[in-house]
């Protein structure tokens, strides 16, 4: 577990952390908040009127910029925190991070096209669904010679669009993958139809990254024309019950990305059980020592700490960017 989502580790730490590590090069208005908070302890006295498992930095930050926080420098920001903080602190009780970012699509879909079909897919960690409509979304790939590879969903072009930069000898599809049939898992399932959940999912998206907030809401237009069903619950106890109402002549993919960090290891063991024992393929997309036995098969971790290890029944096949920016197929 990272020490900002940690809820044993100091506020303080959490929130130097976050700064240095997650946010550093990829928010500079995450990264001025976040130091900012390490080093001022009267907002962090405020925080910790909270849970622990609700002062990670990314929920309170999200928070806040649903109330109307401003991306912007930290004197400013400490000062709203401090006049709002009953209304933050009411959205950090009642909602959990479920960043949904339906661009890692771009990272599953070769995979997903290359198993033999029809397919019945289930995600689990859905979020809003999001990542259940790989076959509604526009893909670019582009290799590093100039190359560029442009598939489209069966009906014609999508007015989403998910760029990804490809290395190695990925195997681009022809066509899109036949999914007759999906359905997904999560604790907290959020509501393409419901405003607030949509509010909720920009607000996790962090402030400098305009291309990820458009995509979303293209995105939740495609989704918004099917309704498309997310069981609430835990993943580990709906999986076998969901799997069972799949189409019995269609090959059921379960899938899972950004999620399992979430389990403790008892839990992720026991999943990883279930992958095995239930018909199905599996295909995980997850940081690097979240699924049992992973990393072990890849032999050597890869160099970019961040990258997320692309599996398919539990054997690595490639390495990919976490928002789906880039695609590595291992060789
Ligand atoms: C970071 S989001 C990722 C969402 C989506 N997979 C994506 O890649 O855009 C993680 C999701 O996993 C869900 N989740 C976490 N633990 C879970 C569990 N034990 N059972 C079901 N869902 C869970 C959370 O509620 C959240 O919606």
């Amino acid at each position: 577990m990272r020490a900002s989502t940690d809820p044993g580790v100091a506020t303080a730490e959490r929130y130097r952390a976050f700064a240095e590590v997650e946010a550093r090069g990829m928010s500079a208005c995450y990264e001025r908040w976040a130091a900012g908070v390490a080093a001022d302890p009267e907002i962090v006295t405020l925080i910790d009127l909270l849970p622990p498992v609700k002062r990670q930095p990314n929920l309170v930050f999200s928070a806040a910029r649903l109330h109307g926080a401003v991306a912007g420098e930290y004197p400013a920001f400490a000062a709203w925190l401090r006049e709002h903080w009953a209304l933050v602190a009411a959205t950090c009780l009642t909602h959990a991070t479920q960043t949904n970012e339906p661009g890692r699509c771009a990272a599953l879909l070769p995979a997903l096209a290359a198993l033999a079909g029809p397919l019945a897919i289930i995600e689990v960690g859905a979020s809003a669904g999001l990542c259940l409509h790989p076959d509604r979304y526009s893909y670019r790939y582009r290799s590093a010679d100039g190359g560029e590879w442009m598939l489209h969903p069966t009906d014609g072009p999508s007015p989403v669009v998910l760029d990804c930069a490809v290395t190695g000898p990925v195997p681009l599809p022809e066509r899109m993958p036949d999914i007759v049939w999906r359905a997904g898992i999560d604790l907290h399932p959020l509501d393409v139809h419901s405003d607030a959940d949509v509010a909720w999912l920009e607000a996790l998206i962090w402030p400098e990254h305009d291309d990820r907030r458009s995509r979303l809401r293209a995105a939740v237009a495609v989704a918004y024309q099917e309704t498309v069903e997310i069981v609430p619950g835990d993943l580990n106890d709906q999986i076998e019950a969901l799997v069972t109402r799949a189409p019995a002549e269609a090959t059921v993919v379960v899938f899972h990305t950004a999620v399992l960090a979430y389990l403790n290891e008892r839990d992720r063991n026991r999943f990883a059980a279930q992958m095995t024992r239930l018909p199905v393929r599996w295909l995980s997309n997850e940081g690097q020592s979240v699924v049992p036995g992973v990393l072990e098969r890849l032999g050597k971790a890869p160099a970019k700490e961040s990258a997320f290890i692309l599996a398919l029944d539990g054997e690595p096949i490639a390495l990919t960017q976490p928002h789906g920016r880039s695609l590595h197929w291992l060789g």
